[in-house]
């Protein structure tokens, strides 16, 4: 099987009734925090979660893991990759059963008198034509079988349709509420996609008990997360920068989250040994905060700090663009045991989740 269809991954075996896009890499969070709604989750593609799931289908925009959640449309193979998509498409569009799909729609959000929509077209692979194009092919044969108009802004139904290769993914977007977890009241500069934080914090897990650190917080992303999903006995974040400081205090006060912060160098962490017990940090890469080289002496400072706070059996999640040079630092402190790396695209770069654990 060659590269691009490996990417592609297998068909459904069954029709789902959703199917949820997640960060590239962190498809078993969304199958984790899925199997705590009881959902029936078929088999994973990159970036890509079919499930079906019993019970109030308004419980899904909650998932934390997901950037979007669709009803499932349908699926079609054999998608020409010249001009002559067009009459593919819009036959497709034309003869689309969306009754499930709205129904589901519904479900979450209401009914909608006369509905207006807007397709979203995505693409990867070699086409002869352009992802609005697709969209517009399949906007025309929608509106053939529905003669709903479109409103590329103010739409009920946003029908997205994925095409890979030569496979076409159609779903009616049910949703998700990342977006509003991402509504800062002001940005970090390289603020964190709030899923990825949730995942971090999923793989380190959680206790009402903890005292939860963030080293390095920049815009408090993962301090809000951790507030967010139950209490702790502190959330603790601190940074060099005191704009950043002041970014993550107008997001923890909007979002109503206990956390404390303090201004330091987390190179000398005013803390006592072993006092937290998780530790959870988006390091600077070097790319948009800082150089490469501050980065690396940043690494070098900050991880015999973990080292020394983190309690025997504590665990830290670190994410980093620079793989090698968290990997030395950290077999440079014997004291971190690296438990596993998960390699995520992240806006179309890798990135990396470092899960240490503190030797007993
Ligand atoms: C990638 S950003 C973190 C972004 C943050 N997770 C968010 O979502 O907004 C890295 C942060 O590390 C901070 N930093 C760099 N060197 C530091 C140091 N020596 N001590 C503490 N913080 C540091 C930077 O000021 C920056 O805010």
């Amino acid at each position: 099987m060659g590269k691009r269809a490996d990417q592609n991954g297998p068909a459904p075996a069954r029709r789902p009734d959703c199917y949820l896009n997640v960060v590239r890499g962190l498809e078993e969070i969304a199958v984790s925090e899925l199997s705590q709604l009881d959902a029936e989750v078929l088999p994973t593609r990159p970036s890509k979660v079919f499930f079906s799931c019993p019970g109030d289908p308004r419980r899904l925009l909650d998932l934390r893991s997901a950037m979007h959640i669709y009803a499932f449309v349908v699926e079609h193979t054999g998608c020409p990759h010249d001009s002559s998509a067009q009459a593919w498409l819009e036959r497709i569009a034309r003869q689309l059963d969306l009754g499930p799909a709205l129904a589901l729609h519904a479900a979450v959000h209401g009914t909608v008198g006369t509905p207006s929509f807007r397709i979203t077209g995505a693409r990867s692979g070699r086409h002869e034509y352009t992802s609005p194009e697709i969209a517009a092919w399949v906007g025309t044969g929608v509106q053939a079988q529905t003669s709903w108009p479109v409103d590329l802004e103010h739409y009920d139904y946003d029908i997205e349709v994925e095409l890979v290769d030569d496979r076409a993914l159609f779903g009616l977007r049910l949703g998700a509420r990342w977006r509003e977890r991402h509504a800062k009241p002001v940005y970090h500069p390289a603020s964190l996609n709030p899923t990825v934080a949730y995942a971090m914090i999923a793989l380190i897990g959680r206790d009402a008990d903890d005292t939860f650190l963030d080293p390095a917080c920049g815009g408090g992303t993962l301090l809000t997360e951790r507030a967010a999903l139950g209490r702790a006995r502190l959330i603790l974040g601190g940074d060099i920068w005191p704009t950043a400081l002041q970014y993550a205090s107008a997001t923890l006060t909007a979002a109503k989250a206990p956390a404390a912060l303090v201004h330091w160098d987390a190179g000398h962490l005013p803390l006592l040994a072993d006092s937290v017990d998780r530790i959870a940090s988006n390091l600077p890469f070097g790319h948009r905060v800082g150089s490469g080289p501050v980065a690396r002496s940043f690494y070098r400072r900050l991880l015999p700090e973990i080292c020394r706070v983190l309690r025997p059996g504590g665990a830290a999640a670190l994410l980093t663009s620079r793989r090698r040079w968290l990997r030395q630092t950290v077999s440079d402190n014997p004291g971190l045991r690296p438990d596993r790396c998960l390699r995520l695209i992240l806006g179309g770069k890798e990135a990396f989740i470092f899960l240490l654990s503190r030797a007993g």
